[in-house]
């Protein structure tokens, strides 16, 4: 039988340069669970629709699920869950959802929190609407939506008077829709 080619493939991964062979058909997702141990990214659907795999490409939030490991370039920066681990805004972020009770069964919390840390990072003070907005593309099967936008809203509060930086890249929300 003959043996897969496999591509080399050079990028940085949470801050760190990173270098693997992938099969030409291996996604982000799998390589960053399988190869990397990250496995705070989830596999959901496996198809883009419901953002449990989500993660950071050049700051902005992608389903890693659709993004195939061997396009990735030296110059792409993914950042995953892990790698926010200690960032001050997240930290808030995971605790306004803990105290709001925005957590059930958990799995899609790993993606809502990163499509949370993307809305904050370029709208501090979010509107109602742009929370909605922000997290489209993130379904919650415990459908806990309200406890989630509550959590996101106080999480942005509480960002502003810690006066945790904000102002990132390009504002745009995924076009995905629950
Ligand atoms: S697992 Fe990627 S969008 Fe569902
Ligand atoms: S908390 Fe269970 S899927 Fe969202």
């Amino acid at each position: 039988m003959p043996t897969q080619e496999l591509i080399p493939i050079r990028f940085a991964l949470n801050g760190r340069t990173v270098e693997a062979r992938v099969p030409p058909g291996m996604t982000l997702l799998e390589l960053v669970r399988r190869e990397f141990r990250l496995t705070a990214a989830k596999e959901g659907c496996g198809k883009g629709e419901c953002g449990a795999c989500t993660v950071l490409l050049n700051d902005q939030p992608i389903n890693s699920c659709l993004k195939l490991a061997a396009s990735l370039r030296p110059t792409d920066r993914v950042v995953t869950l892990e790698g926010l681990a200690d960032d001050p805004l997240m930290v808030t972020i995971q605790k306004a959802y803990v105290a709001e009770g925005a957590v059930q069964c958990g799995f899609c919390i790993p993606g809502m929190v990163m499509s949370s840390y993307h809305l904050l990072r370029t709208h501090p003070q979010p509107s109602a609407a742009q929370i909605k907005e922000f997290h489209s593309g993130n379904l919650c099967r415990c459908t806990g939506y309200a406890k989630i936008e509550k959590a996101v809203a106080k999480a942005a509060a509480a960002a502003a008077t810690s006066g945790q930086p904000a102002g990132g890249p390009a504002p745009e929300p995924r076009k995905e829709t629950r």
